[in-house]
């Protein structure tokens, strides 16, 4: 049964680890939620780990909306998250209600994520007064990495620190239901995690959090280019993969594939199409 924003607060409050994984396509949102998966987000990582971009930057609401639809075909029994992309919340609230809607209605998402503290709090809150759902992501943001000197754990230091738990809460009383918690050390996202009523999700934020994240295409070693330092190897699934490719290619050039048993026969005499005519 597809788990709702109460379940996610009454698992913090129980003890409950709540369980996270991106998706961006039917066939792994199907898998995901066979395994039991709590809630699916279809993350912009989208840009980099399935577009071939550099960063998450050029991803655009329609690609967004596009891949979270075949997400909620493949699982029509899962939360589903939809990562707001950059460029779609920053313009206004208007536009930012906008495309909430447009990313709820068209691809039947459940909520949507956006990044950022309390410079997107007014714009969280005009998304959850109009009936969309909000999770929230602090840490490392990757839409605006570069204003951050890059991919690196934020929070080390104490300004940096108090400001991150200035907008945890802030991101709570403007209604947002959680927040993903990206890159910060155990210590400090363990007490935001303490601190607030709703759940955090972590990814390289250490085991304190309420639940955890992982890019599915990370985890399942599937992406090569590199790969973080907060990542678990659960499966190593590029070289299986490239083998199987191999052979499937050896046997293509050998001719030994299709073989028999994978086509199709009949017993009509077909000659009467190719005779020569007189
Ligand atoms: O885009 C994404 O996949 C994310 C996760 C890393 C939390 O935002």
């Amino acid at each position: 049964m597809r788990k709702n924003i109460q379940d996610f607060q009454g698992m913090k409050e129980a003890g409950i680890k709540i369980s996270m994984l991106t998706a961006y396509d039917a066939s792994m949102s199907s898998l995901l939620s066979e395994c039991g998966t709590d809630m699916l987000l279809v993350g912009d990582s989208l840009g980099m780990v399935v577009l071939g971009y550099d960063s998450t930057v050029p991803v655009t609401m329609e690609q967004m909306v596009h891949h979270a639809s075949a997400v909620r075909r493949g699982a029509p029994d899962i939360f589903v998250v939809g990562d707001m992309p950059f460029g779609s919340y920053q313009t206004g609230i208007r536009d930012a209600i906008n495309n909430g809607l447009k990313f709820i209605k068209e691809s039947d998402c459940d909520a949507v994520k956006l990044e950022g503290g309390q410079e997107v709090c007014e714009v969280v809150s005009a998304l959850v007064r109009s009936g969309i759902s909000v999770m929230g992501h602090l840490g490392l943001t990757p839409q605006t990495a570069s204003q951050l000197g890059g991919y690196k754990v934020q929070g080390k230091e104490l300004p940096a620190a108090e400001k991150m738990v200035a907008d945890a809460r802030a991101l709570q009383d403007a209604g947002v239901f959680a927040i993903v918690l990206e890159c910060v050390p155990e210590e400090l996202s363990t007490l935001i995690s303490k601190d607030l009523k709703i759940p955090t999700i972590g990814i390289g934020a250490g085991a304190g959090c309420d639940g955890q994240v992982l890019v599915i295409n990370d985890m399942l070693g599937m992406f090569e280019k590199f790969t973080p330092k907060f990542v678990k190897h659960y499966a190593k699934l590029a070289p299986l993969m490239k083998q199987g490719v191999q052979e499937y290619l050896a046997e293509v050039k050998s001719g030994t594939f299709p073989a028999a048993e994978q086509g199709f026969s009949c017993a009509t005499d077909y000659s009467s199409i190719f005779r020569e005519e007189e």
